[in-house]
């Protein structure tokens, strides 16, 4: 069975003293949590304080955004290498605030997922549609577009050392969740496009969710068959409600 991974993506939030106390509390939280990969993602600044602080527990760091470049003239960016040097495991790719914000497309996209894996860390590659895209129908349509991107540069086994993480644009700190069922029919039909290229790729690929996962709605998303964890904005900011996601998913686990 494939390990779910519950991921914080704190976006730009925290301060060095809030970020003590909410790893401390999530430290103590996730003891015997073994079933379940839990990771933080925190703003690039807090990266090697977390590491640290997390040194002797089962918890991973990771960072929201890499380079599509090694090193050079590319002021502001973050190497891969450099996350990988500091103690990152992963490294979230293609996350909507930034295909919005940073007008970051497929292709970019797909060669930072290829420089991420070059540095040795796992992407998280998020792909999901926005509401209109949606209502107009066209979720497989832009899912595919996004999830081709990689699979047409980096080949289907590349997608053996990463995540997708499935988050619809709409429902990404709304509060507005997708349905299980709305949920389980895109995650099943992102499973189903990477099974065309190489089943046992597919079979082995951890597809998270996200947009507003919380602990109240994780145990009906994450006892689906194809939801294998969670990537979690709002609620990973406060160790109970996070904590409570990641029990869920230890919960869904032990169901099987
Ligand atoms: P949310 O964010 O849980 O606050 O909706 C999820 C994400 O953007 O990864």
């Amino acid at each position: 069975m494939r390990k779910a991974l519950v991921a914080g993506n704190w976006k730009m939030n925290g301060s060095l003293t809030a970020n003590r106390e909410l790893l401390a509390a999530l430290d103590d939280a996730v003891q015997g949590s073994d079933a379940v990969a839990v990771a933080v993602c925190p703003p690039a600044v807090y990266l090697r304080d977390t590491v640290a602080q997390l040194q002797n527990s089962p918890i991973a760091v990771g960072g929201q955004d890499c380079s599509d470049e090694e090193a050079g003239a590319f002021t502001g960016e973050i190497a891969a290498g450099m996350l990988k040097e500091v103690g990152c495991e992963y490294v979230i790719v293609g996350h909507s605030e930034r295909r919005a914000r940073q007008h970051e497309d497929s292709a970019w996209v797909a060669r930072k997922f290829a420089a991420a894996q070059a540095a040795g860390l796992v992407p998280i590659l998020c792909v999901g549609e926005q509401l209109e895209d949606r209502e107009a129908g066209r979720t497989e349509t832009v899912v595919s577009e996004q999830l081709n991107a990689v699979l047409d540069a980096a080949g289907v086994a590349a997608l053996d050392r990463a995540v997708v993480a499935y988050e619809p644009v709409w429902a990404i700190g709304t509060g507005r969740t997708a349905t299980p069922d709305q949920a389980a029919e895109v995650h099943a039909f992102i499973r189903s496009r990477v099974a065309r290229h190489d089943p046992a790729v597919a079979e082995g690929l951890r597809i998270l969710y996200g947009g507003s996962m919380k602990a109240d709605n994780a145990a009906g998303l994450l006892a689906l068959p194809d939801i294998d964890g969670g990537l979690i904005g709002g609620a990973s900011l406060d160790a109970e409600a996070f904590t409570g996601i990641v029990n869920a998913a230890v919960a869904a686990r032990a169901r099987g």
